[in-house]
């Protein structure tokens, strides 16, 4: 594969994690398209991505005129067929197969043969979501961690078909986003979540049995491990639906009895108690999705 310069870079979906990719992708110069089917969801990733930057501009970590031309360089669009002048695109919408197979078939028909397609997936098999495209060589994980802007590392992953030319290019991309990519195979849970979510579901059981309350165990992790969140605090951070799905594709890929989703996770799940978003979890949250 030819090296080519990317300048324009595509982002479907406009939620937390793909305003996080638009923005960051903006800070590091490069033009962006940020596309989602829902208007309003993008005029909010917009304000979401003023009020970020202009936090920045206040610390005196950003000045003022780059705010505005980096504002300036994120377009919102309406339609994908505006995806024809990206030179590499990065998914970001809702984690179910069934949608993003169908937004991967919308973009191979959009974007010119030789352009990526990247997935932030953090547990879908890119292998499956290249199926639904003519380019599986050029569709390929990228996986950011929330939240983005403050997160250094980009998982890469490496599907049944990707080509070592896109892998190439997406860790140049990751670089010139000012992040560290890391390379993984398309097995369930890629390396990032194979290891944290059994620690988080270890700890939702830690709690069920009686191990230890609440504070106690995200208090070992936080002053026993240096882990910047304790583990419940995280899961309610990411999500508690999200993490029992991610628990489910781990047992199931595996078939391993290990990985089976603590009994309490799914209680939660089923109450609504989703963590941060919703505004209870094992904590409890304000409106702007501040611990109480
Ligand atoms: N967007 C942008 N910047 C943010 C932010 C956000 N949502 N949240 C925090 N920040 C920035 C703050 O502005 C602050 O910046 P400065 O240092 O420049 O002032 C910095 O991050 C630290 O924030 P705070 O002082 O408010 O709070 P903190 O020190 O407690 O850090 C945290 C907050 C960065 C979230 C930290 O607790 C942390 O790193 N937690 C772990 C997060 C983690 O593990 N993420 C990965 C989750 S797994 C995942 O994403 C993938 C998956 O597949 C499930």
């Amino acid at each position: 594969m030819e090296r080519v310069t990317l300048r324009t870079i595509g982002v479907v979906g406009s939620g937390q994690m793909g305003r996080g990719i638009a923005q960051v992708a903006a800070q590091a110069g490069f033009d962006v398209l940020l596309h989602d089917q829902d208007p309003a969801a993008l005029g909010a990733a917009r304000t979401f991505i003023e009020s970020s930057l202009k936090r920045q501009v206040e610390k005196g970590k950003l000045p003022e005129p780059v705010r505005a031309e980096t504002l300036g360089r994120i377009r919102a669009v309406a339609e994908p067929g505006a995806f024809s002048t990206a030179d590499f695109v990065i998914e970001a919408v809702s984690e179910d197969p069934a949608i993003k197979t169908r937004v991967f078939a919308t973009l191979d028909a959009a974007c010119r043969t030789g352009v990526i397609l990247a997935s932030n997936t953090s547990s879908i098999s890119i292998t499956k979501i290249a199926s639904a495209t003519r380019r599986p060589d050029r569709v390929v994980g990228m996986h950011f961690m929330n939240p983005v802007p403050v997160m250094e590392l980009v998982e890469i992953v490496a599907g049944q078909a990707t080509s070592e030319g896109t892998l190439e290019t997406t860790r140049d991309l990751a670089k010139a986003l000012g992040r560290t990519p890391v390379t993984a195979q398309d097995y369930p849970g890629f390396i990032s979540n194979r290891v944290l979510m059994p620690m988080i579901n270890e700890a939702v059981y830690a709690l069920y049995e009686g191990v230890g309350g609440r504070d106690d165990i995200d208090t070992v992790l936080r002053l026993g491990m240096r882990h910047p969140m304790g583990p419940l605090a995280l899961a309610d951070f990411i999500g508690l639906d999200t993490c029992l799905a991610i628990m489910e594709i781990l047992h199931q890929g595996f078939g391993d009895p290990k990985y089976r989703p603590c009994p309490l996770l799914r209680r939660m799940v089923d109450a609504g108690h989703l963590g941060r978003k919703s505004g209870r979890g094992f904590y409890e949250y304000d409106a702007g999705g501040e611990p109480r």
